[in-house]
């Protein structure tokens, strides 16, 4: 894909950069910096990947046997005429071979984009289609459950390698070749890094939009620089740590902070694929003695709801840092991580486009100061609450408005795609907008408020309710969808629909589980309406836009009786 560049190395390397850069003047690829560099400093031996596998499988990969898989997955790619630039899906659980293949699509120069495996065949082939992938790595009942049906219609996928889910070889469906098998027979001697520079596309990452199709958010291998620096402010990690980072696949969460920061850091990584479980994630904590721990409000909200007695009986942890990202932290959570844990939950607030942490609440002295703020801006990141006026912006310097970041860093996104009017649009004055309302104090404390635009937050997912009402409205008996976020007590939102029928279909428990049925199978479980709703109209502004905030007023159960009078179920 073409993409614009975000300049020289020189212009995107802040200070600290140099220990990162790749052999040659002026480079820099992500896997040289999280593996070979280490091989080449003699730490080859230590424990990089700690992988937990369902049942009792679990195996260690020191960094030696990591920079030897990432080879092979380099040779195999080569083989198959990768070209760097070219974009490589991969629809895998967290387990080695995400890893390698991560580290192996890196080294050939090409874009890593991974994809959420909680998602249905609408939302897969929408984004398969959008990265223009030309290879697929996948699970192979991944692979089957989503993508299989509709491989004829993926014109520009040439390659699909299957991984057996079980450990086992791959079930091949046609058209598929077994990744183990030519991993296996590949050659990891003499494969060379591409030559990289910090500018150049290396992640692609899916974030929802209110509107339009899902926005391919590309980031530079410049991004390990922020990522490995903000990894030190915000957790202090180490090579002697052992980091472990909760979130999925396909999720911003995972690639920088449970893939690239730690591995750049010369720790060791806990791979664990399993939701969370209180006394199995306890378990992991202490057996596998975690030091540093990133996950979300929604994993410690559901541990509180198993008591702060559980957690304690599974000390003595080793635990220095717990912290969480992608939904607000209640301050009660914060403090339960005191009581719980040994160690208070520490908020960090960011974006896929920003591509690292940019604000974190850090404890002072081990305590942390408002707790239910998400802290103030990282050193190096310059953040403002801001009011948009016109074309450009005005900042605020103490109150409520946007947050903006300050365009620039490492590890800020460098397109959506090719669609560079669409990057444009994010920023004003030299500010990018992020969406967010926020208030910030009189000591510089934000303090998160909610979205200035009608996305929803399930369980620090981002749904785009867009997305969800054009797949409900594929089904013959829906009009017209109108997608929300109802209050959730765990997952924060879930998303309701509001559906008008078209003429011949009747309302009525049938209909309503059909629906829900065919919403969860095409849109996959994370996406999926918990709750469709028939109406009659749905409220629009004059221009015949869906107003949204009626419904979520509505989703919510605050509407008084015939406030909302659109709103009458149909018939
Ligand atoms: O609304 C904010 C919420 O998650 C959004 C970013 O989602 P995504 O791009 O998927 O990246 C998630 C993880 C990096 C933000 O616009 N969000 C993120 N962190 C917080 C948050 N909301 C409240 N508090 C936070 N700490």
């Amino acid at each position: 894909m073409a993409l614009p560049k975000i300049g020289e190395p020189s212009a995107v390397f802040p200070v600290g950069a140099a220990e990162l850069a790749g052999p040659r003047p002026g480079e820099l690829n992500i896997t040289h910096a999280c593996v070979d560099r280490h091989i080449a400093a003699g730490q080859g031996g230590s424990v990089a990947l700690r992988w937990l596998g369902r049942g009792t499988r679990r195996r260690d990969f020191s960094y030696d046997e990591l920079g030897e898989m990432a080879d092979r997955m380099a040779a195999v790619l080569s083989r198959l005429g990768v070209a760097p630039g070219e974009t490589v899906a991969v629809l895998l659980g967290r387990g080695p071979e995400l890893y390698a293949g991560a580290l192996g699509i890196w080294k050939v120069g090409a874009v890593f984009c991974p994809l959420f495996a909680l998602l249905g065949p609408g939302p897969m082939k929408l984004r398969l289609e959008l990265a223009k992938a030309s290879v697929l790595i996948a699970g192979d009942g991944l692979y089957a459950r989503t993508v299989a049906d509709q491989r004829a219609t993926l014109s520009g996928l040439r390659h699909v390698l299957l991984v057996g889910e079980d450990g086992k070889a791959a079930r091949l469906s046609e058209g598929c070749t077994d990744l183990r098998a030519l991993l296996a027979a590949a050659d990891p001697v003499g494969v060379d890094t591409y030559p990289t520079r910090a500018g150049d596309a290396a992640i692609l990452h899916f974030t929802s939009g209110t509107t339009g199709t899902p926005k391919p958010t590309v980031h530079a291998h410049g991004a390990v620089v922020a990522q490995l620096d903000t990894a030190r402010q915000v957790f202090g990690i180490t090579p002697d740590d052992v980091f472990w980072c909760t979130a999925d696949p396909g999720w911003v969460t995972c690639t920088a902070y449970g893939m690239v920061a730690p591995l750049a850091a010369g720790c060791t990584v806990v791979v664990e694929d399993g939701e969370v479980e209180p006394r199995r994630w306890y378990s992991i904590l202490r057996d596998e003695k975690v030091t540093a721990w990133y996950t979300t409000p929604t994993a410690i909200r559901t541990l509180m709801r198993s008591g702060a007695a559980l957690a304690r009986t599974f000390c003595r942890n080793t635990l220095r840092v717990v912290a969480s990202v992608g939904e607000p932290l209640n301050p009660e959570a914060v403090l339960w991580g005191e009581k719980a844990l040994g160690v208070p939950v520490r908020d960090t607030w960011w974006q896929t486009e920003t591509g690292a942490i940019t604000i974190a609440n850090i404890p002072d002295a081990g305590r942390v100061r408002n707790p239910g703020s998400m802290g103030r801006p990282l050193p190096g990141v310059e953040a403002a609450v801001v009011r948009r006026e016109g074309g450009g912006v005005v900042a605020v310097a103490v109150g409520v408005g946007e947050l903006a970041i300050r365009e620039g860093g490492p590890a800020m996104f460098i397109g959506y795609g090719d669609d560079e009017a669409r990057r444009q649009a994010c920023f004003a004055d030299g500010w990018y907008l992020t969406g967010d309302l926020v208030r910030r104090d009189a000591d510089g404390f934000y303090w998160f408020l909610g979205r200035a635009d009608d996305m929803l937050n399930s369980g620090g997912h981002q749904i785009g309710p867009f997305e969800v009402e054009c797949l409900l409205m594929d089904h013959p008996a829906v009009a017209e969808a109108g997608v929300v976020g109802r209050p959730d007590p765990l997952m924060l939102e879930v998303p309701v629909a509001f559906v008008t029928l078209n003429p011949g279909f009747e309302v009525g428990e049938a209909l309503m589980a059909e629906l829900l049925a065919f919403a969860r199978h095409e849109l996959g479980a994370a996406m999926a309406p918990c709750d469709v709703h028939f109406v009659a109209a749905l409220p629009k502004t004059a221009s015949g836009k869906i107003l949204r905030r009626v419904l979520k007023t509505y989703a919510a159960g605050k509407c008084k009786d015939g406030q909302v009078v659109e709103l009458r179920p149909g018939r």
